[in-house]
């Protein structure tokens, strides 16, 4: 009796071998290849497991292909703004097309890194100190006179990142004030406004948070090492560049604070389904979260799909838990 109030909510949908599914990919941010290199391998992945499985991108032939022919749910393997500033979903939401991943109000809220700090600080997740500063008030208040304030009171070296992005693109490390001009101008290129983050020096961490029905749970740490200190956007997505330990090389005791903080930012920012949380270990192995992806790489060299074979998992059977998940909330 489906339709009696008094039936149990279901934990799960139909099995995921009766669903079909959209996959969203390519999208026109910086990261479109990456998105692109995503959303095959999703597809592949699920149709291994046995979903009917179709790649879109997201231009003026999905709504229109959405409103004829519903899928039971949508994969969005789409990176930078169009995936994951949040208003994708809410179009989904409006279609009545559930999708994998958080909320549109969610997903808003991590893709602006000051805003998805200052709610990390809040709960009492640590992350390194920072100033957020849009190009107009840069210039209204004189370049000279804020970037002297900055480096007075977060010192040196810094992070200048854009507020809203991925991949490491306009991003830059500052090890000397005469440097800064010079990287805020880079950053300014990406985004409006830049964000003036402590650089924190250590080990580079992304820790997968999964929950497949039975609540969130952190995957093994991955460690990078990317080949020449920097983890730009070419030693993301050039074979060699980069070397991944699964699981990172941290004792029992950080590995835990690690999960656990994790764990903390995916719940203080009210996310859903996976996400993937940025951080760096300190020298004294305490975390420092950088920032939280909602939608999170899943090329070969992606570090979600890392984590789900460290933890001994399928990733065509977790992404056809999640679709099937995600088809259950459907109103
Ligand atoms: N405050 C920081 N201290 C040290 N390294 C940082 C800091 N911020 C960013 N990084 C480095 O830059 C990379 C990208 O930063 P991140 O905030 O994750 O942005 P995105 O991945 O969206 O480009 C990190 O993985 C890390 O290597
Ligand atoms: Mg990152």
């Amino acid at each position: 009796m489906a339709d009696s109030p008094a039936a149990p909510t279901p934990v799960t949908g139909p099995t995921s071998d009766e669903l079909r599914v959209l996959v969203l990919a390519g999208g026109l941010s910086y990261e479109r290849d990456v998105s692109l290199r995503s959303g095959r391998r999703v597809l592949d992945a699920l149709r291994a497991v046995g979903v009917e499985a179709e790649l879109r991108d997201a231009d003026v032939a999905l709504l229109p292909a959405l409103t004829a022919d519903p899928p039971d749910a949508v994969v969005i393997a789409l990176h930078g703004a169009t995936g994951e500033d949040g208003s994708l979903r809410g179009v989904l939401d409006l279609c009545d097309v559930p999708y994998v991943g958080c909320d549109a109000r969610s997903s808003r809220l991590a893709w602006d890194k000051p805003s998805a700090k200052a709610v990390l600080r809040e709960a009492g997740i640590p992350t390194p100190d920072w100033v957020a500063l849009p190009h107009d008030r840069f210039s209204e208040l004189g370049a000279v006179a804020v970037l002297d304030r900055i480096v007075d009171r977060l010192g040196l070296p810094l992070m200048v990142k854009p507020a809203q992005g991925g991949s490491g693109l306009g991003a830059a490390v500052v090890r000397e004030a005469a440097s800064l001009p010079a990287a805020m101008v880079g950053c300014f290129a990406y985004d409006q406004t830049a964000l003036v983050e402590r650089y924190v020096p250590g080990m580079d961490v992304a820790v997968s948070v999964l929950d497949l029905g039975e609540g969130p749970r952190a995957l093994p740490p991955v460690e990078i090492v990317p080949r020449n200190g920097v983890y730009d956007y070419a030693a993301r997505y050039t074979a060699g560049r980069t070397t991944w330990h699964a699981p990172a090389r941290l004792d029992a005791a950080t590995t835990a604070q690690v999960t656990e903080v994790a764990l903390a930012a995916h719940t203080a920012l009210g996310l859903r389904d996976l996400s993937r949380v940025d951080l760096i270990v300190d020298a004294e192995g305490r975390p420092h979260v950088l920032e939280v992806n909602v939608s999170p790489g899943m090329t070969e060299t992606s570090l979600l799909p890392l984590a789900i074979q460290a933890a001994g998992l399928d990733f065509g059977r977790v992404l056809g838990t999640l679709v099937s998940r995600a088809a259950a909330r459907r109103r």
